[in-house]
């Protein structure tokens, strides 16, 4: 079979992309190791930013994040027992929507089958080949056993964080820039009511605790923890006493406890691999990058590359403009490494190392308080947590 890009990965940045392609009638195939229903239930992070929002609504995958989502027009910075509200909408006049990235995948994956996409979950032993070639291909086997080739012109590599297509950068043509954390994050879907109407980031001495929510009823929490922690070995009431006691303070704030639904430890690490173009493959979202999740960069950022990647491709295919493919690296790294800069900052100035010194502690005090007592200082967390403008 023949088609003009062939897209490895149809997470949300995979469908993304095939679905603006095919608004500038780009004919594509997504196609997925995974079954639809095994990342429909992968929970991950569940804030976007403002223009994240727009691309859904204005390119007409979907509305249901106005109605169902929840616009959030700040988030509690907390630390010492006390609260700060940054107020994104005095501040930039932006929101977040807290909107769970498996209803922004569901959203996308019903859009294509709605718009006759071509897109094929649960494939094994995906191959990518000829990738410098004019027409490189992907072959992998169907769910019903049929080995498939399919050649094109473009190839995406959107195959998340354990990327097959980003290892078809040669070594001596790639760079890769890596950061590790000492720290994870324990991560609990809890049935409760919500314990506050918007996001809690709090630092307190015994580690970092982030309050989210899901629904009315189901509430997502998070809290620092080792790397190889397990979750199984945590109570319900140990998992409690931890999240009460990091959020505690003199305003007297308890949250809302509820019997624990999922427990998961969430890695930690910042990764870029450059360059994010190769011959005729493209490298969009986790496949060429990582962040932590402080702050909520990851799908955000996959939709911002997905966006310049399809005015990249549009460029390409329609126009004969291939130059606009050398370009692609410069800008979709431009806003990485921003994304890569916040998502360090905030978890460096949230979490707690461990033989850190008096003065470590005290700085980084000092350092949070020279935000939220700043609009100098909140106007850059506001500015960057609910996204660059483009
Ligand atoms: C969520 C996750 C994050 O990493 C974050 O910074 C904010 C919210 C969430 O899952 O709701």
């Amino acid at each position: 079979t023949r088609t003009t890009v062939g897209i490895v990965g149809a997470g949300p940045a995979g469908l993304m992309l095939s679905h603006l392609l095919a608004l500038s009638g780009i004919e594509s195939i997504a196609i997925d190791a995974r079954s639809r229903t095994e990342i429909e239930h992968t929970h991950r992070a569940g804030i976007l930013e403002r223009d994240s929002v727009r691309l859904l609504v204005d390119t007409g995958v979907s509305d249901r994040v106005l109605v169902e989502g929840h616009e959030h027009k700040g988030i509690d910075l907390r630390f010492s027992g006390v609260s700060h509200r940054i107020d994104f909408q005095s501040l930039v006049g932006a929101s977040t929507w807290l909107y769970p990235q498996t209803d922004v995948f569901v959203d996308l994956a019903n859009a294509r089958s709605r718009d006759g996409g071509d897109v094929r979950f649960g494939v094994t032993d995906t191959q990518v080949v000829d990738v410098t070639s004019a027409t490189p291909g992907i072959v992998f086997t169907e769910e019903d056993g049929t080995r498939r080739e399919v050649r094109c012109d473009y190839l995406v590599g959107a195959d998340g964080s354990r990327s097959i297509c980003r290892r078809e950068v040669p070594e001596a043509l790639r760079r890769q820039y890596f950061r590790e954390y000492p720290f994870a994050w324990f991560g609990i879907l809890a049935q409760a009511p919500r314990s506050a109407e918007e996001l809690i980031y709090a630092r307190s001495d015994a580690g970092f605790a982030l309050i989210s929510q899901r629904t009315d009823t189901v509430q997502r929490m998070y809290f620092q923890c080792d790397a190889t922690e397990d979750v199984d070995r945590w109570s319900d009431e140990q998992i409690w006493d931890q999240l009460q006691t990091r959020l505690a303070g003199e305003d007297g704030f308890r949250l809302a406890e509820g019997p624990i639904l999922e427990k998961t430890v969430l890695p930690f690490r910042s990764f870029v691999q450059e360059p994010m173009r190769y011959g005729n493959l493209l490298l969009a979202g986790d496949a060429a990058h990582t962040v932590p999740p402080t702050g909520a960069k990851g799908l955000n950022l996959a939709l911002a590359d997905v966006r310049v990647l399809a005015e990249t491709l549009e460029l390409a295919i329609l126009k004969n403009d291939v130059d606009a493919l050398d370009g692609y690296t410069a800008r979709a790294l431009d806003r990485v490494w921003k994304a890569q800069h916040f998502s360090y900052w905030m978890t460096t100035m949230l979490h707690r190392v461990d033989g850190a010194s008096d003065f470590d502690v005290q700085r980084q005090l000092g350092e949070l308080r020279s935000i939220v007592e700043s609009d100098a200082g909140s106007t850059y967390l506001a500015e960057a947590y609910t996204g660059w403008p483009r």
